[in-house]
């Protein structure tokens, strides 16, 4: 995750950038930049590390302009250097980019056949050179931004800065949020509302597909096909406090919606995007071919990611896998025998059933690792190899972002394990890697399907209990989406193995009792579909989770069905996750219950 920040002023922006700066650093600090326009002309200053080094640089060298855009970046494509730092720029135009373009490869392919020379690893760069061919074809900056937008894959948001033109800004989003501020005289763009607070509290955000062009007096905006849209200003209370629901009605729903942003940044703690390798983050010393088997432990939606864990780590590594809850694994007891490696899977690194097995592990002389979102979290500290969920801050009680960050990690990490263990070869691993950085636009289509979930909410607020199948990778999805439902919209609901119905739970099926099948057309699928024809044969209310391929099939007459697009296995866990998110919190609006304290609950379980 990166931050990105525009002003157009007619008074001084270079101090405002840094400033604008320093409250997007917990989005990531690698490395900094800005570019103004002095007197009409480009200039940039960038530094690598941390802010402070950007500020020491600015004060030697001061940049003069009363335009410029900013960048505080969390390095995915090329190592944290300097010559990396954004922003890219062009002799016409200057870029800020967060998120990831999927097929730049393809595309820097095709502009060094032209002739083009990058000076950096970056995909954004990439994007630098496209718009700057149009403008050279003539294009206006306003369409040339429009043209390669349709040419870019992937979740990101951008910042244009444009030589010569000092009364233009342009910026886009697909995926990744992006804020515009109003002042007197004065417009803004960030990546968030915190970051234009002191400037404005009058926020408008950009939509899906949104890009936009600012002058000094105006804010035009256009969707995705260039036509002209509205969106309206928010009062925001980014200076109330540092997380605000930005324009949605619950930090459930800015969560969920983060997840394509979250998502791209877990991935990079995990992946090279330039040479496309795994890695375990920050260089630690985590080598998987020194471990025959792995005892995994955690709670709640953290059990079901540490489930899908052990799909990942038995499918991709053929490392055997342990699986208990937490409160279990403590006291069960179990021979450890060739048990070399404890991982546990926490957002909290707070949950007391989780600290109290890792201690247990590591009485018995364990390794533990542990896959967090709060770095400073006690199971952090004591565990021997922290493992990053970069999903940000997450307020909602229901875990959404933090979850599909964990199934990331853990899909990142079996890689690694595979290529430690020699079971993965370097050419497959690519691909593995490759397929992962598709996640981001992927989760971003799936959340594009809210209307059409928020309509079957509607009829599931009308039920007292539901049922969630699924099979093989989808069969932990099926248990999350019970406990989504359940937790926050207090419907009761069950998840089950798609395979376990006709051992007994098929009793419960009438028309009284809906059943949502997570069966995206993977090897599971036919097997899946018989079980949901048996439901179907007694009249039960079916909800197909599938993808184009699955629907295609026709396999199961008169279900209700949310249409994913077709995607390679590994990465179903993780995007549909997504529409069972947006069932359980449409159906909690429905119900009218407090989505994001639901009852009798806590963010964080710290006590047994
Ligand atoms: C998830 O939606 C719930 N809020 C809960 O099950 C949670 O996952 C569990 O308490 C574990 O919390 P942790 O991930 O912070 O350890």
């Amino acid at each position: 995750m990166c931050g990105i920040i525009g002003i157009i002023s007619r008074e001084q922006v270079a101090d405002r950038l840094v400033d604008a700066l320093k409250r997007l650093e917990y989005r990531g600090y690698d490395s900094a930049g800005v570019a103004t326009l002095e007197d009409g002309t480009l200039t940039r200053l960038r530094a690598e590390g941390k802010l402070v080094n950007l500020a020491a640089r600015l004060a030697d060298h001061p940049l003069k302009g009363t335009i410029g855009i900013g960048h505080t970046r969390w390095a995915t494509h090329g190592a944290a250097t300097e010559a990396n730092a954004h922003p890219h720029a062009t002799p016409r135009l200057a870029i800020v980019h967060n998120g990831i373009i999927e097929n730049y490869r393809e595309l820097r392919t095709e502009l060094e056949a032209e002739g083009i020379v990058f000076e950096s690893q970056t995909d954004t760069e990439t994007v630098a050179h496209l718009v700057t061919r149009e403008l050279e074809r003539g294009q206006s900056p306003k369409d040339a931004v429009h043209t390669v937008l349709q040419r870019l894959e992937g979740a990101f948001s951008l910042g244009f800065l444009f030589n010569g033109n000092e009364d233009l800004l342009i910026c886009a989003r697909r995926g990744s949020p992006l804020a515009i501020g109003e002042g007197k005289g004065e417009m803004y763009l960030g990546s968030d509302a915190i970051a234009l607070s002191p400037f404005t509290d009058d926020i408008r955000y950009l939509e899906e597909g949104d890009f936009a062009v600012l002058t000094h007096d105006s804010v035009s905006i256009f969707d995705e096909d260039g036509r002209p849209v509205t969106r309206p200003i928010r009062k925001s209370v980014g200076k109330a406090f540092y997380v605000d629901k930005g324009n949605h009605r619950h930090f459930m729903q800015k969560e969920i919606y983060e997840q394509p942003e979250v998502l791209s940044h877990t991935l990079g703690a995990f992946v090279d995007m330039s040479s496309g390798r795994t890695r375990i983050p920050d260089g630690q010393d985590l080598d998987f071919s020194k471990i025959r088997r792995i005892a995994l432990s955690a709670c709640g939606t953290g059990f079901y990611a540490a489930l899908v864990g052990r799909y990942y780590f038995e499918r991709f590594a053929g490392i055997p896998c342990d699986l208990d809850v937490a409160s279990e694994f403590r006291y069960r007891e179990s021979p450890l025998g060739d048990v070399d490696l404890a991982l546990f899977v926490s957002q909290s690194g707070e949950t007391a059933d989780t600290l109290a097995s890792l201690r247990y592990a590591k009485s018995q002389g364990l390794k533990t690792a542990a896959i967090v979102n709060v770095q400073e979290s006690t199971i952090a500290r004591e565990s021997d190899f922290v493992l990053p969920t970069l999903a940000g801050p997450e307020i909602g009680v229901a875990s959404t972002k933090a979850f599909t960050c964990q199934l990331m990690a853990l899909a990142a990490l079996a890689i690694r394990a595979g290529v430690d263990r020699g079971v993965i070869t370097p050419e497959r691993e690519l691909e593995l890697t490759r397929t992962l950085t598709e996640a981001p636009r992927l989760a971003n289509e799936a959340i594009r399907l809210e209307e059409v979930i928020e309509r079957l909410a509607r009829d599931m607020a009308t039920k007292s209990h539901a049922l969630f199948l699924g099979r093989g990778f989808s069969y932990p999805l099926a248990l999350e989406g019970a406990l989504k439902l359940k937790e926050i919209s207090y419907i009761h609901a069950e998840g089950y193995a798609a395979g376990e119905l006709k051992h007994g739970p098929i009793a419960l099926i009438d028309e009284t009792m809906p059943v949502v099948v997570v069966a995206p057309h993977d090897r599971s699928f036919e097997k899946t579909i018989s079980n949901v024809q048996e439901v179907a044969a007694r009249g039960g209310e079916i909800i197909l989770i599938t993808d184009a391929s699955g629907a295609a099939s026709g396999a199961v007459e008169g279900a209700q069905m949310i249409v994913l697009p077709d995607m390679p296995e590994i990465l179903t866990p993780i995007v549909y996750a997504i529409p069972l998110q947006l069932l359980a919190y449409h159906t909690a609006i429905q119900m009218g219950t407090d989505v994001d304290q639901p009852r009798n609950l806590a963010k964080s379980v710290t006590v047994e």
